[in-house]
């Protein structure tokens, strides 16, 4: 059994980013400059963006973090991103999601221009994503495809099954992994909340990547031999052990599932810690798009 370490990858990940930066500011570019819009107080919202405005100061990036009280009101919200869209130093943004329940979230998303779209959700970019033409691949399905790469897992002529069909994860994964592509070129069966005898059919799977969002929903007695696993869930499970008061447990019953896998994601330490670094690629990507012609 290997463990998929994603917290090892994305530090590599960053490294080479760094280095870019660097050579970038050398021979006289801008520096890349990543905003971030988050509306309202949510804890695991502003965990995760604050982990996104410090990995940029880490890489060389410059970042602006706007910070929203949870009354803002959608035209306001909508007027911050009109002046971000026009903004030549800000090469990329995004704006932390999930948004208070007043915001039309499909709305906040549309306004953003899409070569500025760093988390690749506009319409425009998904559209190219599922066309397999140049974009930006939002951060969680590019951060696996990166660590299946780096690990040279073969997924030509796999079975994968996704489980989960959210804009965010399931559906582009599913897309990516069945184009012809480097890491692709896959048999891809997608699972949701409807799907019937579940686990007649991820018995079949070569690779499971699961993002349902419930703890350890995978069990050992779901999977073949020698699967190879990927687990997107990160769910805040109470721990009064925890000094945060809460321990994070992914969708895969990690202990008994890694005795039977070649490869699979811990949870946290897997695609959590990828996501960034794609972020941060992304945000590199546009710069040099804007940049050097
Ligand atoms: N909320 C959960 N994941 C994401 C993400 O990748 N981008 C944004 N903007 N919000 C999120």
């Amino acid at each position: 059994m290997t463990i998929l370490d994603g917290k090892k990858t994305a530090a590599d990940i960053k490294e080479e980013i760094a280095l870019e930066v660097s050579e970038l500011q050398d021979r006289g570019y801008k520096t890349p400059h990543l905003a971030a819009i988050i509306v309202g107080n949510d804890g695991a919202s502003l965990t995760y963006v604050n982990a996104k405005v410090k990995a940029c100061e880490r890489v060389g990036f410059e970042s602006t973090l706007l910070r929203l009280p949870e009354e803002t009101t959608e035209e306001e919200l909508l007027n911050e991103i009109a002046v971000l869209n026009v903004d030549n130093d800000i090469d990329g943004f995004i704006v932390q999601l999930p948004l208070p329940d007043h915001i039309d979230e499909q709305k906040v998303i549309m306004a953003v221009d899409p070569d500025k779209d760093v988390d690749g959700f506009h319409p425009t970019n998904v559209g190219k994503m599922a066309l397999n033409l140049p974009t930006f691949i939002s951060a969680t399905p590019f951060g696996i495809l990166e660590l299946l790469d780096r690990y040279n897992v073969e997924t030509s002529g796999k079975h994968v099954v996704v489980l989960g069909r959210s804009h965010i994860v399931g559906s582009p994964m599913s897309i990516l992994l069945s184009q012809k592509r480097k890491v692709g070129n896959a048999t891809v069966t997608m699972c949701h909340s409807r799907t019937k005898n579940l686990k007649e059919i991820t018995l079949q799977a070569d690779i499971i990547v699961a993002a349902i969002g419930i703890p350890e929903f995978l069990k050992a007695d779901m999977v073949k031999d020698n699967v190879t696993v990927i687990d997107v869930g990160i769910t805040r499970v109470a721990d009064s052990t925890k000094k945060s008061g809460f321990r994070l447990v992914g969708d895969v019953a990690f202990n008994e599932v890694s005795e039977k896998s070649e490869f699979i994601t811990p949870v946290p330490g897997g695609v959590g810690p990828m996501t960034i670094a794609m972020l941060l690629k992304n945000t590199l990507l546009a710069c040099k798009r804007k940049s050097i012609k």
